[in-house]
């Protein structure tokens, strides 16, 4: 059984202050046994947060990370620098990642490599835009980067790895995939797992959804068969984010 997970993804939004206080209207309603519910924070806001949460279950993440170890890379983040700060998990190859600053199926795999290797735990991305969509190489496309992202990672290591299908066209619009349509790529990123590796693994690797997921979706999108949870921006900055972690309770 894959445990279900709600990572929140809060992107370039709450300074410190302004994270802290909704933290504090949200952190007791969200602290929940049965799903891993973790935020990915901006990086400077890291270690208040974690001190913010320290006696919850909720886990903090990063949004992105640098696969060199260290080096003359002028404002990035080391996977080294991540984990002495225990951050666990780290967003890799989210589409804005690949649109704004040129990350490519190449770049995701290193990225991804590295977060393992330093015992991170990478939510890697991938996705069509609504373009590609319209072409009818959706499935084609997730497949090829799915591939790619994974290339060189062993069968011990995948399982390790979360990916979350995200369709570029439902980041951020309000217009979400239906649950069918997320459930199809999903499902089919399964299988290319079990092609690469084989059933059991892929059994265990968990797949997130990712696009304007809400408190009023989530239920129907995550009781998908290969759907484990969900990759959430906008509604995670808000106390409608409630709804989404506890889904179960939702009508
Ligand atoms: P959204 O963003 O929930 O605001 O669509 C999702 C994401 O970018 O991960």
């Amino acid at each position: 059984m894959r445990k279900k997970m709600v990572a929140g993804n809060w992107k370039m939004n709450n300074t410190i202050s302004e994270s802290l206080q909704y933290l504090d209207v949200i952190k007791d309603k969200i602290n929940n046994n049965d799903i891993d519910v973790v935020f990915c924070v901006p990086s400077l806001n890291i270690m208040k947060i974690q001190d913010k949460l320290e006696n919850t279950k909720i886990s903090v993440g990063c949004q992105n990370m640098h696969f060199e170890e260290s080096g003359a890379f002028t404002g990035e983040i080391s996977a080294k620098m991540l984990k002495e700060a225990k951050v666990q998990y780290v967003i890799v190859g989210h589409s804005e990642r690949r649109q704004y600053f040129g990350e490519n199926d190449e770049i995701v795999n290193k990225k991804t490599v590295q977060a393992l290797k330093h015992g991170l735990t990478p939510i890697t991305c991938v996705g069509e835009t609504l373009e590609n969509r319209e072409q009818g190489i959706t499935i084609e496309l997730v497949r090829t980067q799915v591939k790619v992202a994974l290339n060189n990672i062993s069968k011990d290591d995948v399982v390790k790895v979360i990916l979350a299908y995200e369709p570029i066209w439902a980041i951020g619009t309000g217009v979400t995939a239906t649950s069918a349509q997320a459930e199809e790529v999903c499902k089919e990123i399964r299988k290319v797992l079990t092609e690469i590796y084989d059933k059991e693994t892929s059994d265990k690797v968990r797949i997130l959804y990712g696009g304007s997921v809400n408190g009023k979706n989530a239920k129907e999108l995550f009781s998908m068969e290969n759907i484990d949870g969900g990759l959430v921006g906008g509604a995670s900055l808000k106390p409608e984010f409630e709804q989404v972690v506890n889904y179960l309770e939702g009508k």
